[in-house]
């Protein structure tokens, strides 16, 4: 499988930032891992020009292809963009826009069918992990968000702890192998075989300083990235971490 070193800029970035999409693509055009950013939506087009070495994604999708829904973008829309990803349920989206599970599990079907790889994301809350539900509630989102359609070459599946969300903590090694390790059995046990080769990205605070350690742990096949990703300077040296993992 291709490690992914995906960058999502959140709610950041004009059209003077693409300059930093076509810096990493120079600095990696040969990489030996793939690489994506998520820019804002105005920005997808302009970023798919931006460098042939940087594929390029947006950050949300409707459930549907088309219709009345004012401010919303289609999975079909996005991949006519010539995107090529989409994230899917991040814990902003959940937060902010109520998005449930089903909701999500709708959106990423959606994403698969306009022929875009989806990244599903969960994670628990620093209050279900001082509960100890942490691997209750990975198990529940992973039940209810990813598709029975899900394959390899179609998902990728970010494990992002809502308190380490730009907070500057990140779990323990441990937990992450844990957490990492617990999402590779479940989605076996429910995809079946496609399980082994999906992508399953750590995301939240990853840094240039702490990336080597992360990407040694098992079942850790790239990151999903927010603030370190805004600048090439930033985010080089977490996909070099990641070649050399
Ligand atoms: P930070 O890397 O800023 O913690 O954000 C992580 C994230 O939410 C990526 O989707």
């Amino acid at each position: 499988m291709r490690k992914l070193a995906a960058g999502n800029w959140k709610m950041n970035g004009t059209q003077s930032d693409l300059a930093q999409i076509t810096q990493i693509g120079a600095a990696f055009d040969a990489a030996s891992v793939d690489i994506l950013i998520c820019p804002p939506a105005q920005l997808l087009i302009p970023a798919v020009t931006a460098s042939p070495h940087v594929a390029i994604g947006a950050q949300d999708c409707h459930a549907s292809a088309s219709g009345a829904h004012t401010g919303d973008m289609s999975a079909p829309q996005i991949h006519d963009t010539g995107a090529t990803y989409v994230i899917v349920g991040h814990s902003e989206r959940r937060t902010d826009h109520g998005e449930t599970d089903a909701m999500v599990n709708a959106k990423a079907t959606a994403a698969v069918d306009a022929g875009l790889i989806a990244i599903i994301c969960i994670g628990e809350t620093l209050q279900d992990r001082d509960n100890g539900a942490t691997l209750n509630v990975l198990a529940q989102q992973l039940t209810g968000s990813v598709p029975a359609l899900a394959t390899a070459q179609s998902t990728v599946i970010a494990y992002e702890p809502v308190w380490a969300i730009g907070t500057g903590l990140i779990p323990t090694l441990d937990q992450i192998a844990q957490a990492h390790a617990f999402i590779r059995e479940h989605l076996t046990a429910q995809l079946g075989a496609t399980a082994a080769d999906m992508r399953l990205l750590y995301g939240g605070s990853v840094k240039g300083s702490n990336a080597a350690d992360i990407f040694a742990v098992p079942h850790v096949d790239g990151a999903l990235v927010g603030g370190a990703s805004l600048s090439a300077q930033d985010f080089a040296p977490i996909i070099t971490a990641l070649q050399n993992a």
